[in-house]
């Protein structure tokens, strides 16, 4: 059983991951980080002599990280992502639009009309959305557009662009050397969000990819390592 971990786990989850593993009747048991795993599943050579950056961008958290050799050599964890997105949407209604709205719109909103930018090559259609009238009490709906949700979410995407440029800072000078050729890696269901890519690039001036299918490049990763143990042993943890 090979089983993906956050990388800023401790060592008491982990033991508590690979017991609820072996209380399933897993024989035998392996852990992987999930940045390793993002890597392993969009693709990339992580067992060669050259930095690669992951960034993933899940519900809970955004994991950075720079890889080489088949390790993990910087890495960091902020807990803004697409939960801390909807979030963002829904305030930005309540106090720009005085309409509380519920999370399942928020998430529509994120999905169908979310942006990271308000310069958008390929822009969404504008989303009409209900809710409640916060002073009135009366059903409404108001038209949304990508550049309001880009508003709304320029101060977590700050956040994220920070963490990034401080984990590049922290990247030795060889692998930044590497990153500078090879890019950014984009990974986690919040890779999708329109203009994201485009964004990052521009502030770290690098080029920056979307995996294949990003909400699932971990989950592939940890099943190529399962079917190539052997070759991957160096990376999972027993
Ligand atoms: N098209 C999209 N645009 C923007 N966000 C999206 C899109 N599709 C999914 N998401 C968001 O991606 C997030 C889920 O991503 P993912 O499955 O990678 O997270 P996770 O691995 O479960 O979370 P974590 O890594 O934090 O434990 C949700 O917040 C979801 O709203
Ligand atoms: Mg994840």
């Amino acid at each position: 059983m090979v089983i993906c971990i956050p990388s800023g786990i401790t060592e008491v989850e982990m033991r508590a991951v690979k017991e609820s593993a072996e209380r399933v009747n897993g024989k035998e048991v392996y852990l992987i980080h999930e940045p390793m795993a993002a890597a392993i599943g969009i693709g990339l050579d992580i067992m060669k002599p050259k930095g690669n950056m992951i960034v993933d961008i899940g519900g809970g958290t955004t994991e950075i990280a720079v890889i080489a050799l088949g390790g993990i050599v910087v890495d960091r964890s902020v807990k803004i992502a697409g939960d801390v997105f909807t979030n963002d949407i829904i305030n930005y209604m309540r106090t720009q639009h005085n309409l509380f709205i519920g999370e399942r719109t928020a998430e529509r909103i994120k999905i169908e009309c979310g942006s990271a930018t308000d310069e958008l090559d390929n822009p969404p259609e504008n989303l009409e959305i209900q809710g409640r009238d916060l002073l009135s009490g009366k059903p409404k709906q108001i038209v949304v557009s990508f550049r309001e949700v880009a508003k709304a979410l320029d101060k977590s995407i700050v956040r994220i662009e920070e963490a990034v440029m401080e984990t590049l800072s922290q990247t030795p000078p060889e692998l930044a050397s590497d990153i500078y050729n090879s890019g950014i890696y984009l990974a986690g269901g919040g890779a999708m969000l329109r203009g994201l890519d485009q964004r990052l690039s521009s502030k770290t001036d690098l080029p920056v990819y979307i995996a294949e299918d990003p909400l699932r490049a971990v989950v592939r990763g940890t099943g190529i390592a399962l079917k190539h143990l052997a070759a991957y042993k160096t990376v999972l943890i027993q």
